[in-house]
């Protein structure tokens, strides 16, 4: 029997309102915007077609979610609604149709610009400086954010025109860029911590992170797109508040253009959507809204979004399809990547057949099996990615990751706190390909001419068995290769020679120690200026390096414990490699510097990434460890085995108001 339209409108409202709290309250969705559209759509029909079932509670009467309990609401100068969608062109079509009647036949242009995958975020500024900002929030009241906002390097602290009135305010969207995305989900990876799902959610976590040195490490991006004055367009023509903003100095995204008309419009949207992969930052469509203000104003609002303006939404780049298989990759570090094999299936225009499924900690968060039907979604130019299953698959079978390596045969670990597991015999022929690999690619060795082809080539002949062997290879040997004449062999020996005069931080990067990257070498590099000082280092003193915690030093005092490891080290001295660098003078500057804390136990108000951050901003170290030259223990509730160390080597021990007095104290003076 058909459910009766007030029971389907009550079982709607409490889905929606179950989403919107995982969407804007936890940032954790559980569905896409797509279905949450779909919902919505579905209720408000409902609504319209029985108005005695809209309840002044619905979720289509309401604009946005509760604020988070934590951060002081402030009312809006005006509200911040939302959008009303179009999902495509009949729609759009139908809505200019509407503006047309309301406006009465009289000519109006519109301004189209992307549709930013982020979240807004209203900037108050006085006399010409930054004063306050405020997220959405529930659309009426926001949360102030400010410290946090001021972290955002596009967005002017102080405006550059001075002729600028004394009191406005822009409104703008946050995002973060799939690069700062990309590199944090690594770091939580690495760190043993959760994936984030999107750049949007990762931009909405650190926006609304309770310590500012959080979101500044992630740095944000904002791109402005509203300028106000008491909560009203300033300027009598939308596209003139955008170059007015350009001129004081904000961020306005470039892709915008003047459209007199519906083709424009649809032209520009057609640009745009090519051009989608092509960004650093993610959109998810085309925002139309009329220029004039005057006209804006004939037009006028509904309860929940203005009728001067549409978000045209991209058609979903997602499809299902069945998980045939997963298989791993051996990375270079040993790492296995759980690979998803797929039954094609086409995704916005493009065949997909695998997709990353990045750890074990992923499967299990998505719950899927092999032989389920998944939702596939291609963002950006990236791989692939699972985002949930759709159906469980009858003959279903869950995946676990080998316990011997698919290559090598070798033991798969997986280390307490790590996302990855990984195969440990550091001469898997898997691991040895994508490390000769690594060694010669650009930034790190430069041998030009040792690509994939090469390299699969040398390990088939059993040419190479590591790094080192590259140096003692020889013209006649290369020519016995496929497709090798005399003169790319006699390049390619040239440039294997050349590379001995890489300093010691390509040398370092080169050796492909977990965790150890360009930046890590550099920083080890510049600290002991010696490899052999790096290898023979204690734990602890691998720990004074910046930017080296207890899991990078492991990492290092590991791979150079290692015999064939030591041996590696051995044929590159002979080889004639640099093994001596510049040692750099320490130059951190701060209220902290030179200080070295260990944290542990429960802090009563930060988390420990916020202390560790809050410390490292002044200039300060945190490691893992105590020991003698550990300068304080910041230590909370249920400390342990750290505190008792402390006591023991008589390291001082601070607990947070500690912490809070010695910044305030040293910042001071
Ligand atoms: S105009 C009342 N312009 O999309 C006007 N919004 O669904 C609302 N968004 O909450 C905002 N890019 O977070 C506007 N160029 C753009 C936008 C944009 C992204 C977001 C914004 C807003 C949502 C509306």
């Amino acid at each position: 029997m058909k459910e009766s339209p007030a029971k389907r409108a009550a079982a709607l409202r409490k889905q929606l309102e179950h989403h919107e709290y995982q969407y804007y309250v936890l940032d954790a969705p559980e569905i896409t915007d797509a279905e949450y559209d779909a919902l919505m759509r579905e209720l408000k029909a409902l609504e319209d077609a029985h108005p005695e079932l809209r309840t002044p509670d619905s979720p289509t009467q309401r604009v946005g979610g509760q604020p988070r309990d934590g951060f002081v609401k402030v009312a809006h100068s005006s509200p911040m609604l939302s959008l009303d969608n179009a999902l495509n062109e009949q729609e759009l079509r139908e809505f200019d149709t509407r503006v047309q009647a309301l406006l009465k036949g009289e000519p109006y242009e519109y301004v189209a610009e992307l549709k930013l995958d982020g979240l807004s975020m209203a900037a108050q500024y006085e006399d010409g400086q930054l004063n306050q900002a405020l997220t959405r929030g529930d659309g009426r009241i926001g949360e102030e954010v400010t410290g946090n906002a001021r972290t955002i390097r596009s967005l002017p602290l102080r405006v550059r025109d001075k002729t600028f009135s004394k009191k406005f305010e822009v409104r703008g969207e946050v995002v973060m860029q799939r690069s700062s995305f990309d590199r944090l989900n690594e770091k939580q990876e690495k760190e043993g911590l959760k994936r984030f799902a999107n750049p949007r959610n990762a931009a909405a976590g650190a926006l609304r992170a309770l310590d500012p040195g959080v979101t500044a490490a992630r740095r944000l991006d904002y791109f402005a797109y509203f300028l106000l004055q008491n909560g009203k367009p300033m300027l009598a023509s939308h596209w003139d508040s955008l170059e007015q903003l350009v001129a004081a100095g904000f961020k306005v995204n470039r892709h915008r253009r003047k459209c007199k008309d519906l083709d424009e419009l649809l032209a520009f949207i057609r640009e745009t959507e090519s051009k989608r992969d092509a960004l650093p930052y993610e959109t998810d469509g085309v925002v139309a809204k009329i220029d004039s203000i005057p006209q804006q104003e004939r037009l006028g609002w509904t309860a929940k979004a203005p009728r001067w303006a549409i978000a045209f939404k991209y058609p979903a780049r997602q499809a299902s399809t069945v998980l045939e298989n997963i298989e791993v990759q051996v990375g270079r570090t040993g790492a296995l990547t759980p690979v998803a094999h797929l039954k094609p299936v086409t995704v916005g225009g493009v065949t997909v057949s695998r997709a990353t499924l990045h750890n074990e900690d992923e499967i299990a968060r998505l719950g899927v099996e092999i032989g389920d039907t998944v939702l596939v979604e291609r963002s950006g130019d990236v791989i692939p990615k699972i985002v949930r299953v759709v159906e469980q698959g009858q003959h279903r079978r869950p995946y676990q990751i080998p316990k011997h390596c698919p290559i090598c045969h070798g033991h798969i670990v997986r280390e307490e706190g790590e996302a990855a597991s990984r195969c440990v015999n550091s001469s898997c022929p898997a691991r040895l390909r994508e490390t000769l690999l690594h060694f010669s690619a650009r930034g790190v060795m430069d041998i030009d001419g040792l690509g994939d082809a090469l390299v699969d080539q040398l390990l088939a002949r059993g040419f190479v068995h590591s790094v080192a062997d590259l140096y003692k290879l020889t013209v006649p040997q290369l020519l016995e290769l496929e497709r090798m004449g005399e003169k790319s062999a006699t390049k390619i020996v040239k440039n294997i020679e050349k590379s001995r005069l890489q300093p010691l931080p390509r040398v370092l990067n080169g050796l492909g120690i977990p965790f150890v990257g360009e930046r890590t070498a550099q920083l080890l590099a510049g600290h002991f200026g010696d490899l052999d000082h790096i290898a023979n280092a204690s734990l602890e003193t691998l720990q004074e390096v910046d930017e080296v915690g207890p899991k990078v030093a492991e990492s290092i005092a590991q791979f150079f414990g290692e015999k064939r490891n030591r041996e590696l080290v051995e044929n590159l001295r002979k080889a004639g490699l640099q093994f001596t660098g510049e040692k750099q003078p320490k130059k951190k500057s701060g209220p902290l510097a030179g200080l070295i804390f260990v944290i542990t136990g429960t802090l009563p108000t930060l988390k420990r990434e916020e202390a560790k951050a809050r410390i490292e901003e002044s200039g300060g170290k945190v490691v893992g460890s105590v020991s003698s030259k550990t300068s304080y223990l910041l230590a909370g509730e249920d400390a342990g085995s750290k505190l008792d160390k402390a006591r023991e080597l008589n390291v001082p021990v601070l607990d947070e108001p500690g912490l809070f007095a010695i910044l305030d104290s040293r910042s001071t003076t």
